[in-house]
């Protein structure tokens, strides 16, 4: 047996990678991925559509590389994608930097810096059509030095700068490269504020970055408004031949308790419906989001759920992940286990849509309402051992009684519940009032009970009792006044 050896030709593989199917923020993503690997603290992106030739420019404060990092960088498939890569590297395939660069540009020029030396090289398409090689350009220094932004990398101790020029793809049909670019930077910056979240709010274990298009720094966008009135439901740690998979499941908190600005940075009802699911993290940062990898449907009632998977590079061969990272589809034996928390967390979100109760209702004696399961469904009844209603109807004789219990049937059977839910489900804030009112409200409430309680072991028996009761619990002046008039 003997081989031939067969190199691509130049030419014709470069072209038809352009079409390995980025869009430009993906493509983006990817140049700043490799920024992070090279723990960049700093990525600065500028469009710049103005001069006679536009251009797209990102810098970093990386490491940098040397003559032969360079070299490598700039070849189709500088690692194999069967290397082991370092914890903290963000590539896999050795193309991205080729690839997602020229499927939006015709040339590009990566100049970098390290230990006080600046090497560059550009690969031109034109010229690799005209030579028919793989004629990789290597700058001089003046070249180097006419690179628009190259002051900025020299003022750096290390770095690295790329440029891309002949932007054919990027602004394709565009009538005003100026307009396109101007919009094409909106989505630019919503896709690595979500893309990078955590590597822009400096979570813990990983070096922050700071990235800004245009001199202006993008601000993290995080998908599960940690922070904020999101409930925290679940955390599971899966073993994968021998690595860590992390499950940490989320409920958004329920729509009409978002701010504005909350409900449109998350796209509205809409957007909402459309990004549940999985979020999927490979080394902290995002691949894929708003999917339930077919396990589940996204439907209304589970929109405010939305769980974060966290995957180590160690287990990409796993994943099925493109080159794009893009996409990834799950394996087998974590879909399983995923399966099991969608069903307990999509549960969780009905119940979060349909019934906002601070905590789970049905196994507390001191709310307003207990929702109670029938073999028809289920059924909301207003709590009968409600400090309030006790106290009313120990104050009532029999025939009292027995109308004001018949009246509370009357409610509860006669709630208006369809009317509710198409109120929801378009948004309506339903039964608001100020919280200082119903705070105000709440501690006149308690005032009255204590001041018709004289007897000191059952006020305080009272007491105790209103601590953990619906609504007062709930409001720190109340609980404060409560904890003094005990201790009196
Ligand atoms: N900004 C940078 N700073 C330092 N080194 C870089 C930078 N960009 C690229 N490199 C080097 O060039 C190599 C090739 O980058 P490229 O994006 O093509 O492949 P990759 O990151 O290894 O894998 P992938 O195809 O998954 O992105 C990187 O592995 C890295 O060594
Ligand atoms: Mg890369």
């Amino acid at each position: 047996m003997k081989y031939e050896n067969m190199p691509p030709y130049a030419p014709v593989l470069m072209e038809s990678t352009r079409a390995i199917g980025y869009n430009l923020e993906a493509a983006v993503a990817d140049i700043v991925d490799n920024s992070i690997a090279a723990m960049a603290s700093e990525v600065n992106i500028f469009f710049s559509p103005y001069d006679a030739v536009p251009y797209v420019t990102f810098l970093d404060d990386g490491v940098g590389m040397n003559e032969t990092e360079i070299n490598n960088a700039m070849r189709y498939g500088s690692k194999s994608s069967l290397d082991e890569r370092d914890r903290t590297d963000l590539g896999r395939f050795g193309l991205g930097l080729k690839t997602a660069s020229l499927s939006q540009c015709r040339s590009l020029t990566v100049i970098s810096k390290q230990n006080t030396r600046v090497e560059g090289r550009k690969w031109d398409l034109d010229s690799v059509y005209t030579s028919g090689e793989w004629s990789l350009i290597v700058l001089d220094e003046s070249d180097i030095k006419s690179i628009p932004q190259y002051k900025q990398l020299e003022s750096f101790s290390h770095g690295t700068l790329i440029i891309w020029e002949k932007l054919d793809r990027m602004l394709e049909g565009a009538a005003s490269p100026e307009k396109l670019m101007n919009k094409k930077i909106d989505d630019v910056r919503e896709h690595l504020a979500l893309v990078f979240h955590r590597y822009i709010s400096g979570e813990s274990g990983i070096q922050k970055l700071k990235i800004s298009i245009n001199n202006f720094e993008i601000k993290a966008k995080d998908p599960f408004l940690i922070g904020r009135s999101t409930v925290f439901q679940h955390d599971e740690k899966l073993s994968i031949e021998g690595e860590q998979v992390l499950v940490s499941a989320y409920m958004l908190p329920h729509i009409s308790k978002m701010t504005r600005a909350e409900k449109e940075a998350l796209g509205g009802s809409e957007g909402l419906t459309k990004n549940q699911g999985f979020y999927v993290y490979r080394n902290k940062r995002l691949l894929v989001w708003g999917t339930w990898f077919r396990m589940h449907r996204k439907d209304e009632l589970s929109k405010l759920a939305r769980i974060r998977v966290d995957i180590p590079n160690s287990l990409d061969h796993l994943w099925t992940l493109d080159i794009r990272k893009s996409t990834a589809v799950p394996p087998d034996v974590i879909k399983r286990n995923l399966e099991r928390i969608v069903e307990r967390i999509s549960n969780g979100s009905k119940r979060a849509w349909t019934f906002r109760g601070k905590r789970e209702i049905s196994d507390q004696g001191c709310h307003l309402w207990n929702k109670e399961q029938a073999r028809e469904g289920v059924q909301y009844v207003l709590n009968r051992d409600h400090v309030f209603l006790k106290m009313l109807s120990e104050s009532l004789d029999s025939d009292q009684k027995h109308i004001l219990f018949s009246y509370l049937k009357l409610v509860e059977g006669n709630l208006p519940l369809n009317q509710l839910y198409v109120d929801l489900n378009n948004e309506e804030r339903v039964n608001v009032r100020k919280e200082k009112d119903a705070e105000a409200e709440a501690m006149d409430f308690a005032k009255i009970i204590l001041e018709n309680i004289k007897d000191s072991s059952s006020r305080k028996e009272q007491i105790q009792l209103m601590l953990q009761t619906d609504p007062f619990c709930n409001y720190k002046s109340i609980v404060e006044m409560l904890t003094m008039e005990y201790e009196l």
